[in-house]
């Protein structure tokens, strides 16, 4: 079963494909897929540890609060997978393993803001906890915190490439407010956004693990696009767990994409191939109160199949992803590169 197809936020699904379980925090589940990096990712825990600590006491608890909980560290493990798939890696990728991390928690504390989300990781949100002044200011506080650690490394590239694609993170979720409520966006904007705000990271942490693995022009890109098509299909599952998925499993607030209306995949496709009378439904239901939202709903993207459309798409971003490793020397981390195009596709969390 993937995900979507239970319909239902409440089954406790525990064990998913790959041998992934699904009934905790991110990383403990991880374990097994990320074996050859586990020393490196122990590092990166230590890096996190240790540089995200104040001598104030509220400011201290805040970082904390921040950055040490769970999280499947996704971004840190693709970094250094790509790394060790073409070549030796450093101290350099541990170092920046580290800052793709705190760039990407960063982005979070200030998405939770932006959709008045309660629950991250499994406890409260910054902004619930604390409030959004506060997680505001944690956000600047892990963004700065991340490009000071980057230009410790020897060379600008590492600076250069997060501070590009720190930019197209925020476009794209720039672009996703403007699109609020536009029941008329397109599949091919609906991809422009995840590409920026979510993809675009992936595909830079990839990027980055093979340069500063010595990885010549050509391999960097075709990791890159690697990074890229599974993080379009990572964001095309995540917004159907938003729509379909169980918070006990995820750990986060869901449902938000409707709240703020946030139209995505499944909604795009029922409003592309629903009649004219349906399409107005549509946009009736998605102002009712949540509970009949999701009763009202469900109906109309079964009939037109829109789940499962959302899922294929999903599923050939993924394929084309894997397609880009089949370049690569077998190696242990190319074979956990290749779990993780599944995994992104059969995730409940
Ligand atoms: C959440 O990312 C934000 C999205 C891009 C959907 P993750 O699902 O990787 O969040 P953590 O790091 O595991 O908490
Ligand atoms: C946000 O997307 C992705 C970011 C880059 C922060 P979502 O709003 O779907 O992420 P979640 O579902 O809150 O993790
Ligand atoms: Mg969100
Ligand atoms: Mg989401």
């Amino acid at each position: 079963m993937t995900v979507g197809q239970q319909g239902t936020r409440t089954s406790a699904r525990r064990v998913q494909g790959n041998g992934v379980e699904g009934n905790g925090q991110g990383r403990v589940q991880f374990r097994h897929l990320y074996a050859p990096i586990a020393d490196e990712l122990a590092a990166v825990e230590e890096i996190l540890r240790r540089e995200l600590r104040s001598r104030f006491p509220f400011v201290d608890a805040l970082v904390q609060h921040g950055i040490r909980l769970g999280g499947k560290r996704m971004r840190p493990a693709l970094l250094l997978l790509a790394g060790q798939a073409c070549g030796q890696l450093n101290d350099e990728h541990v170092l920046l393993a580290a800052v793709v991390e705190m760039i990407h928690t960063a982005t979070l504390v200030h998405d939770d803001v932006l959709d008045e989300a309660s629950l991250r990781r499994h406890v409260q949100t910054v902004n619930a906890r604390f409030d959004n002044e506060a997680s505001v200011l944690l956000g600047d506080y892990l963004f700065s915190h991340a490009f000071y650690l980057a230009s410790t490394v020897g060379s600008t590239l590492a600076c250069q490439h997060i501070g590009r694609s720190t930019n197209i993170v925020c476009q794209g979720e720039l672009l996703q407010i403007a699109s609020r409520g536009n029941f008329q966006l397109s599949e091919m904007q609906y991809l422009r956004i995840i590409d920026g705000k979510t993809a675009e990271l992936c595909a830079c942490s990839c990027l980055l693990g093979a340069s500063y693995a010595g990885a010549d022009e050509k391999r960097q890109q075709s990791l890159r696009r690697f990074g890229r098509r599974l993080g379009i299909a990572f964001q095309i599952v995540d917004d159907l767990l938003d729509l379909l998925g169980d918070e006990d499993q995820t750990g986060k607030s869901l449902g938000s994409d409707l709240e703020k209306l946030k139209l995505t995949l499944p909604l795009i496709r029922l409003l592309d191939v629903a009649d004219a009378a349906e399409c107005r439904q549509v946009e009736e239901i998605v102002h009712l109160p949540a509970p009949e939202r999701r009763e009202a709903l469900f109906p109309l993207l079964q009939r037109y199949d829109a789940l499962e459309y959302a899922r294929t798409r999903a599923s050939r971003f993924a394929e084309r992803a894997r397609k880009e490793l089949a370049k690569l020397p077998e190696s242990a981390a190319r074979e956990v590169l290749e779990s993780m195009t599944e995994f992104v596709i059969a995730r409940q969390h």
